[in-house]
């Protein structure tokens, strides 16, 4: 990516690539496509390994589930698997992004959409995200606030983000907007968030 490019480009310019990686988990072995202008295209980003290692399965029945910046989708290809039954969202802005995700997990029936044409009336069970900290805290905040106002009553969020690049403050911050969180685990600089609402 060149140093005008940016993972979270709406329409990434810099010329696509293709390249596939390999999703390795205990339950799942998957190879995906990715290409350059998507973050973290060359690898599944360790973050987001770590939450789909440690991620707890809720109590309830999941019926609807979001991958809040799906990427390339390794987190959405994960709740095909671990929710067959549910019906899936994945969102992000960059175009390119979500023609990978629809690459990856379209055959799944994911529904793979911007953020703005998902229906507003539909209430989700989970939400998974590995959020863009990198578009900065104000940005990042307005958008968490967003999605997790649509978490179902007995929803949650489950977050994974680096300990240097926010997570106590945002814990805090959600804490005194209208957000239960609770640390799940914490482990070489990352910290897993589950959300619930107050
Ligand atoms: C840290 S990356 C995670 C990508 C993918 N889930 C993964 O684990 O590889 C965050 C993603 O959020 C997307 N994003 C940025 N702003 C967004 C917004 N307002 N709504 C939805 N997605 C957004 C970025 O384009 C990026 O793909």
């Amino acid at each position: 990516m060149d140093s005008q490019s940016h993972y979270f480009d709406e329409d990434p310019t810099v010329p696509s690539e293709n390249f596939t990686v390999d999703l390795v988990l205990p339950d799942l072995t998957a190879t995906l496509r990715t290409s350059n202008g998507v973050f973290s295209s060359k690898r599944i980003d360790p973050g987001t390994k770590y939450l789909l290692q440690h991620a707890p399965l809720p109590d309830g029945t999941v019926k609807t589930a979001l991958d809040l910046g799906c990427g390339y989708g390794p987190i959405a290809r994960t709740l095909c698997q671990r929710f067959p039954e549910a019906q899936i969202w994945a969102t992000d802005i960059n175009s390119r992004a979500r023609s990978l995700t629809i690459e990856n997990v379209g055959k799944f029936g994911v529904n793979v959409e911007h953020p703005d044409d998902i229906d507003e009336s539909i209430r989700f069970d989970l939400i998974w995200s590995n959020p863009p900290i990198r578009i900065g805290k104000s940005k990042l905040y307005t958008m968490l606030d967003l999605w997790l106002q649509r978490l179902s009553d007995d929803g949650e969020a489950i977050l994974v983000v680096q300990k240097h690049l926010g997570a106590d403050s945002l814990s805090k911050w959600l804490d005194k907007v209208s957000y239960n969180v609770q640390r799940l685990s914490s482990k070489s600089g990352y910290r897993l968030l589950k959300v619930t609402v107050k």
